[in-house]
């Protein structure tokens, strides 16, 4: 097999939890959900030894949510790379509050909007995060406490929802990226607007191991895209690595006896890959 041709769709990396790091054929970097140091409960789940000085670039930063494994580093890499910080307009006012961040490089963005940035468009819709019980005073057990980033209410909206976004690059390549439950996104994703990649959180909390292969990839059949990228399983990683890499080879195996094309791709944390179309010759 050797290639006719190959053309890069972007560059990008898993770092930790919901942070990924895209690099743009025009040179714009992204950020998502910065989360890779922090002292504490938190920096248990973080690769070793990762810190802001070895991200690449940070024109953009997206936050997904209010919890603090998605905003413990928004102050170190706004410090660094002085970010455009998109986030969901009702949580723009706690972020200006909760980071030293100019007021004019906060852009709010609401769901099921269109939005058009250096190197990339953002359509964003609305998610919700899996299950969890606490009640708006039950946030301060969960994420209270002087190490956790955050306000009370950032961290609480952070239960109330998600923003799941689909990015198209200058050139066409479309990636969804997934925090959180499903939440209508199978039906959004379906016909002209199906992205080409997918990058999703498990189906349910870190906690739930019964059927996880099966329920995700019963999930990613139904969307019939060609690659899954998985995230925010640093947990297992940290605690039962075996167990995620079963996860992911079984998801495999079942995507194959059902006759998909698409396939998973579990990243190394921190290592960079290429993302491209190419045509290769076969016979
Ligand atoms: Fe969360």
């Amino acid at each position: 097999m050797s290639d006719l041709a190959v053309s890069s769709a972007l560059e990008f990396r898993w770092i930790n939890g919901q942070c990924f790091e895209f690099k743009f054929n025009n040179g714009k970097t992204l950020i998502t959900d910065p989360w890779y140091n922090y002292p504490g409960r938190l920096g248990k789940r973080c690769p070793p030894g990762f810190t802001t000085d070895d991200l690449e670039g940070g024109d953009y930063l997206f936050v997904n949510h209010g919890h603090g494994d998605h905003t413990a580093n928004i102050q170190d890499v706004y410090d660094r790379f002085h970010s455009t910080v998109i986030c969901h307009s009702s949580t723009a006012m706690e972020i200006a509050k909760c980071f030293h961040i100019s007021l004019t490089d906060i852009y709010p963005v609401d769901s099921e909007g269109t939005y058009y940035f250096d190197g990339f468009t953002l359509q964003t819709y609305h998610g919700t995060h899996h299950k969890i019980k606490d009640d708006y005073e039950g946030t301060l057990k969960r994420f209270g406490g002087e190490e956790f980033p955050g306000s009370l209410d950032l961290n609480a909206m952070g239960g109330i929802f998600n923003t799941n976004f689909v990015l198209t690059t200058d050139q066409g390549f479309r990636l969804a990226f997934i925090g959180g439950n499903d939440d209508g996104m199978l039906e959004r994703l379906r016909g002209l607007n199906k992205p080409n990649l997918i990058i999703r959180n498990k189906m349910a909390g870190s906690n739930v191991k019964t059927n996880v292969a099966e329920d995700f990839a019963e999930w990613f059949s139904k969307v019939d895209t060609q690659l899954l990228v998985p995230m925010h399983y640093e947990t297992w990683l940290t605690e039962d690595p075996e167990f995620a890499e079963k996860v992911f080879r079984d998801m495999n195996r079942i995507l194959e006896e059902k006759g998909c094309v698409g396939r998973v791709a579990p990243m190394e944390r921190g290592r960079w890959y290429s993302l491209n179309l190419s045509i290769t010759s076969i016979r």
